[in-house]
């Protein structure tokens, strides 16, 4: 979906619909904007109050306009961050299945909303058809914003549409099924991305013998239950910059059955979505080409199908990681710290500036943070920062949960160096310290995004989160750069 910003509104034949957003205490002023016939007859017939996200037709009411309507926003000065996503799902509402193109007033909107009302509505248009053998029809193609007092730049409207595409690839990433994104779908995804863009990436993708090579016990303790191969892909953007890179490494468990232990039927088809953090990651440098931000990344991804069969591991079983230390896995279940452990060592030979992985790693973080705020630890105060700051910009939050020495003994085995799960307390802080102990020779975060990577239930759909908080966090660090 295209957005355009305008001082006024331009009238033209394919501008179908005119959405006008209205201040509550300030109705009047869009009246005398747009000349609206009869307004007040009309608001005391309808006892229209603008109240927010309350919509009134004016069919024939405004001459430049055929198709219009009033939004109200309630008292616009009291408006939150955490309303404006509404808004826009209202708007895209009340266009979608009717209008190719349209247009939306969001002069009565505080201008600092403006950037983050444009990103809600890239992300309100997000639509997945793709195996229904009856497409949408008329897809919202374009929007076009009116404000008479904003202060978004062509800058921000590029990087709403680099976040955008970036965000969508992640979403049809995640929700095409198993048995369409296996892992290497997801390293020919990659490489199709580089095909796109061979002049910014370049990608590598590891085998299962390569990886046994490199000694990567862990990664391919998880891989060998599937028929599917596992695969190590890396997507390096910007090669050619001399700063060391952002390392982002995404889970990619393209379907998580829990392997031996098995997870309950109840639900598990969502388990598709156990590569949301890879979607991320691919999405992401997505949007980074598309914004030709000036800064040095690596994606790296553990791509592996999590299954029970003959050939899979055993609760007990021991391997050793590429790291050197050795693991017991009590539970298959806890797969993704096994896919990611040994990819974290493996990227050391990038020398990252820093780390961040994202993983849909444990329903304990969905527990503690619901579907809201994605879990985020490190024991980096100042990344840490960095990130809660880039999250707050975007919309895109995290809560920052703990990392700290006292939980690791809850990992202790009797036999290995390490446990693969740590009892039931605390699951997704002992989750993230495992990953620590693979973590400690360069700058770290984690993102458990096991809640916030898809919505559940009736609107069962990927999110692309955390795409717009990772393209925010890059952007922020390429200013300082440029
Ligand atoms: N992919 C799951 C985590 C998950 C579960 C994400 C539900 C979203 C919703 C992960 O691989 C997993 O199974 N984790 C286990 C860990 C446990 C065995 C220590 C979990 O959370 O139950
Ligand atoms: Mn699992
Ligand atoms: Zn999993």
């Amino acid at each position: 979906m295209k957005l355009t910003m305008n001082t006024a509104f331009q009238e033209n034949a394919s501008n179908e619909y005119l959405l006008i957003l209205v201040d509550a205490e300030q109705v009047q002023t869009a009246a005398s904007t747009y000349k609206i016939n009869n307004l007040d007859t009309i608001i005391s017939a309808t006892q229209y109050k603008a109240a927010l996200n309350e919509s009134l037709a004016l069919i024939g009411n405004i001459s430049t306009a055929s198709n219009a309507a009033l939004l109200g926003l309630g008292q616009a000065t009291d408006l939150k961050a955490n309303k404006i996503a509404k808004i826009a799902q209202t708007v895209v509402k009340s266009a979608q299945k009717k209008f190719k193109t349209i247009s939306v007033d969001i002069s009565a909107l505080p201008s600092e909303l403006h950037y983050l009302f444009a990103l809600s509505l890239t992300q309100a248009a997000y639509a997945f058809d793709e195996f229904k053998s009856k497409k949408n029809e008329f897809v919202l193609e374009q929007i076009h914003l009116i404000a008479n007092n904003s202060t978004l730049t062509a800058e921000q409207l590029q990087l709403i549409q680099a976040i955008q595409t970036g965000q969508n690839q992640a979403r049809d990433l995640g929700n095409r099924p198993g048995n369409i994104c296996f892992p290497e779908y997801l390293a020919d995804q990659a490489i199709a991305l580089a095909a796109e863009y061979p002049e910014l990436l370049k990608v590598t993708v590891l085998d299962e013998q390569q990886m046994a090579d490199l000694g990567m016990g862990a990664f391919l303790a998880v891989s060998k239950g599937s028929d599917r191969p596992g695969r190590i892909i890396t997507i390096e953007y910007n090669a050619q910059r001399s700063e060391a890179p952002v390392v982002l490494v995404g889970k990619g468990v393209t379907f998580d059955t829990g392997g031996i232990s098995l997870k309950p039927g109840a639900g598990m088809d969502e388990m598709k979505y156990d590569m949301c953090g890879a979607a991320s990651v691919i999405g992401t440098l997505r949007a980074l080409c598309e914004s030709r931000l000036d800064i040095h990344v690596v994606g790296a991804i553990a791509a592996a199908e999590n299954m029970p069969s003959g050939g899979a591991t055993r609760p007990g079983d021991i391997v050793t990681t590429m790291s050197g230390q050795t693991v017991e896995i009590l539970n298959t279940d806890a797969e993704g710290r096994l896919v990611l452990c040994d990819t974290l060592t493996y990227i050391k030979r990038f020398n990252p500036a820093l780390v961040i992985d994202i993983a849909t790693l444990t329903g304990a973080c969905v527990v503690a943070l619901g579907s809201v705020l994605t879990g985020m630890f490190s024991p980096d105060d100042e990344l840490a920062a960095e990130i809660e700051a880039a999250g707050q910009t975007a919309f895109d939050r995290v809560w920052r949960m703990p990392v700290i020495e006292d939980y690791q003994e809850q990992l202790d085995s009797p036999f290995a160096d390490i446990a693969n799960i740590g009892g039931p307390k605390a699951g997704s802080v002992t989750a993230a310290c495992f990953l620590q102990r693979f973590t400690r020779d360069y700058r770290w975060a984690h993102l458990d995004v096991a809640g916030t990577a898809w919505a559940s239930g009736a609107n069962k759909n990927a999110t692309g989160r955390p795409v717009p908080l990772l393209v925010q966090f890059l952007a922020n660090r390429a200013s300082k750069n440029g």
